[in-house]
């Protein structure tokens, strides 16, 4: 239905995000909620940008958590202090868009996160083309409920749009086009509509809805795009709305990612992240949860209930029960299950990592193997390594952490302290039980426990 996004170089992007998000029931502003693991505000923003050359956030409250997530976005903020309504809040930005460039405002909500590029070019050009200085973007959903309604003229003109909570008449009540937050407003006109609004309604707020009334009085046609049913479009009002539609999103990534080849097995109970990227032939099951900027490479194997974060993961296995954050899982290697990858972990070719192994920022070199029960943490391992298991690297002094330093074809016993820093040469080998402070030359034995005494048993 929709051909896909294009921008508008005369359109100006204005995003309202300052209110609270009572119905929330939460002290972090609503843009902050995520779906996914990543904030309302990313996705609508992600969106407009690719529709408009520039774009403008109203924010209010809780804006300077909202300027910490966003420091790039620093001077595209517009402040709302009192929040008096959406009407006030575009008022706010009109000042910032003193650029005769922008000769349209593309109004929306921060709390509908999910509304499709392609819907949204396709309802710039529709209002650019309906020659009318306001365009309204309207919607069908199954249950108008909370949604202000579109009230047209006896000639099917919009001519006024009523917020559910002012309603006192059945027969708009029952209407089931409603406003989806959505608007082309012609800049020219922006200033004196905004101007007009008064807050005498239920909420006592500057409703922006009020603008259509206004230009419909001041004779100016209002058109309205309907697109129907379109539960994308649908806001986050509650935590209900907020899950809902992140399970929505969630089936259109699992579908994506099913049509291009991927194997997701139980698709429904897997959480893919909207910047994930998984090559064809990856065979994915469920439950999983796969965030962040995460790329998975084709011959992968992910078993059940494993968690990635940020990471790379070449054609390798990652077994049952695996958290892998930030880490580089190359090539053939094996992780898990019950494995721990803490960030700035590369496990190379071929490599391995048993059951209840902790690594952090460290390198297991090549053919290497961490099978068992280890904690490796600020480490290079190099190549056909063999840790036993038990292997403690004891990076941390409780002030600083300290490296250690593994050559090519060592061999470290079980039950092993390494107290950083240290080095273990190429080749060497390293007597179960020890308890390493001193470096342990290539090729020689570093052994470091009391001798064992057998003494005989009284009787
Ligand atoms: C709004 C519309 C309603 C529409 C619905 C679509 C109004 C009065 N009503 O209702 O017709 O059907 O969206 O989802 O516009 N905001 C501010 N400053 C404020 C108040 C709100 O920036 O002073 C922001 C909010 O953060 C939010 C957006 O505006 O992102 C919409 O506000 P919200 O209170 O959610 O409006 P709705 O009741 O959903
Ligand atoms: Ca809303």
């Amino acid at each position: 239905m929709f051909s896909g996004a294009k921008q508008f170089s005369n359109v100006a992007g204005v995003v309202l995000a300052a209110g609270k998000g009572t119905r929330m029931h939460s002290n972090r502003p609503k843009v902050l909620q995520e779906i996914l693991g990543k904030p309302l505000l990313w996705y609508v923003r992600a969106c407009m940008e690719k529709i408009c050359p520039k774009n403008y956030f109203v924010i209010g409250f809780g804006r300077e958590e909202i300027e910490k997530q966003f420091p790039e976005l620093k001077e595209f903020f517009v402040l709302q202090k009192e929040q008096l309504g959406t009407g006030h809040a575009v008022k706010q930005a009109l000042p910032r868009l003193n650029d005769d460039l922008y000769k349209y405002l593309l109004i929306t909500n921060g709390d509908a996160p999910l509304i499709p590029e392609s819907l949204l070019t396709e309802f710039v050009e529709y209002g650019l083309d309906s020659g009318c200085p306001l365009c309204i973007l309207s919607m069908e959903p199954d249950d108008p409920a909370a949604y202000g309604r579109i009230v047209r003229d006896e000639n099917d003109k919009v001519h006024r749009v009523v917020e559910a909570s002012d309603i006192d008449d059945n027969r708009v009540k029952v209407l089931n086009e409603v406003n989806s937050g959505i608007y082309l407003l012609r800049t020219d006109v922006a200033g004196s509509l905004l101007d007009a609004l008064d807050a005498d309604n239920n909420q006592k707020e500057y409703y922006l809805t009020q603008i259509v009334e206004l230009a419909s009085k001041k004779g100016l046609s209002v058109a309205a795009y309907n697109c129907g049913h379109q539960e994308d479009l649908l806001g986050i009002n509650t935590v209900g709305e907020l899950v809902l539609q992140e399970e929505n999103l969630q089936k259109k990534i699992i579908r994506k990612f099913l049509d291009k080849g991927v194997i997701i097995r139980s698709p429904a109970l897997v959480r893919i992240g909207p910047e994930v990227q998984i090559e064809p032939g990856a065979d994915i099951t469920g439950p999983a949860e796969i965030m962040g900027a995460t790329s998975i490479s084709g011959n992968s194997r992910i078993e059940a209930n494993v968690v990635i974060l940020d990471s790379n993961i070449h054609a390798a296995h990652i077994k049952s029960f695996s958290h892998i954050q930030e880490a580089d899982i190359q090539n053939s290697s094996v992780v898990g299950p019950y494995a721990r990858v803490r960030p700035g972990t590369c496990v190379c070719e071929h490599a391995r990592l048993g059951n209840f192994v902790e690594v952090k920022k460290a390198v297991i070199g090549k053919n290497s193997k961490v099978n068992h029960l280890s904690y490796i943490g600020d480490a290079e391992i190099g190549e056909d390594v063999n840790i036993g298991a038990g292997t403690i690297t004891c990076n941390y002094d409780g002030n600083k952490k300290y490296m250690t330093q593994i050559g090519d074809k060592a061999f470290i016993g079980s039950n092993t302290a390494l107290v950083a820093p240290v080095e273990i040469g190429r080749g060497a080998l390293v007597g179960a039980g020890s308890i390493i402070t001193k470096n342990v030359p290539e090729d020689c034995l570093g052994i470091a426990r009391n001798r064992q005494k057998n003494i005989g048993r009284k009787k």
